[in-house]
């Protein structure tokens, strides 16, 4: 399934892992740099992302975060001047290998904002834009697609009266979900979530937090978060940034309580960032 990521035929062995594959494991990050120019934003990392659990990125702004996740679908690529080195191995292919059809990997590997992004266009025009796009046109096949999509974003109860009018009707929170619900319609493995529920009220929050821990089952989630409640609430590793360093990576509920580095204690606990 995966070497349709790949653009050409190449040998394979050009992109292959050095390191044994662990396959609890849905990406293994080896020494990862990124750059914007000279300036270096992430300095080497090196972690493992488990399958089907949901791991938060937390940090004060500007550690290099967002700059990790959009490496993860290659949307640094879209930013001049940015470039990584290093691998995320996906399957047994590195990501950020050349060889990589971005188009095929960003389906599979989706991404929601910060700020929700609807199309300007229908509910329903929204979730079939890129199916179409990726060759479905069968409105039967289309209108199941869109059922069950906006079902698992738990969507479908406020929506299906009105599938046809403007997503720009709806509110912030129902965006959000919407974006959610157009990336699980393309089958991702991997969901990319950047600060999804900042600018959400408590309510819509609340439902998006429901709806992570559910999606899960199904998905592997990399959440960002500013918000240190809802990282211990919804995700099982933590991972700990300062400076485009990774401070410290570990299972929440240790991060949470015991922390082994001190600086990770004193960023949890509100004392700086
Ligand atoms: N498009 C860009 N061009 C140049 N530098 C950038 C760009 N995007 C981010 N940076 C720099 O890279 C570093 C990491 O930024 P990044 O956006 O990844 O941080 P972050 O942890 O997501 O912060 P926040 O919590 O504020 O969203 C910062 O020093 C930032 O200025
Ligand atoms: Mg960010």
């Amino acid at each position: 399934m995966v070497t349709t990521l790949l653009e050409k035929e190449i040998g394979e062995q050009t992109i292959q892992s050095t390191v044994p594959l662990q396959m609890e494991h849905i990406l293994n990050v080896h020494d990862l740099e990124i750059f914007y120019g000279e300036k270096r934003a992430v300095n080497g990392i090196s972690m493992d992302i488990e399958k089907n659990a949901v791991t938060a990125l937390i940090g004060p702004s500007g550690c290099g975060k967002s700059t990790f996740l959009r490496s993860i679908n290659r949307m640094n690529d879209l930013i001049p001047g940015a470039r990584a080195q290093g691998e995320i191995m996906y399957e047994d292919l590195n990501i950020l290998s050349e060889q990589i059809n971005v188009v095929a990997l960003r389906k599979e590997i989706g991404m929601v904002f910060q700020k929700p992004n609807p199309f300007p266009k229908s509910i329903y025009g929204n979730i079939t834009h890129a199916l179409k796009f990726s060759g479905i046109k069968k409105k039967s096949q289309l209108d199941e697609i869109v059922e069950e999509s906006l079902q698992k974003a738990a969507l479908w109860d406020e929506v299906k009266d009105r599938l046809h009018k403007s997503a720009l009707s709806l509110s912030g929170g129902q965006q959000q979900r919407l974006c959610i619900a157009r990336t699980i319609a393309m089958k991702p493995t991997v969901m990319l979530l950047d600060e999804p529920s900042s600018a959400l009220d408590p309510i819509s929050n609340a439902k998006v937090e429901d709806l992570i821990v559910e999606l899960k089952k199904d998905y592997s989630i990399i959440i960002v978060t500013h918000n240190m409640q809802q990282a211990s609430r919804i995700s099982d590793k933590t991972a700990f940034f300062l400076s485009g360093d990774l401070v410290e990576y570990d299972a929440t509920e240790k991060i949470f309580t015991n922390p082994s580095v001190k600086k990770t204690e004193e960023y949890i606990s509100g004392r700086f960032g």
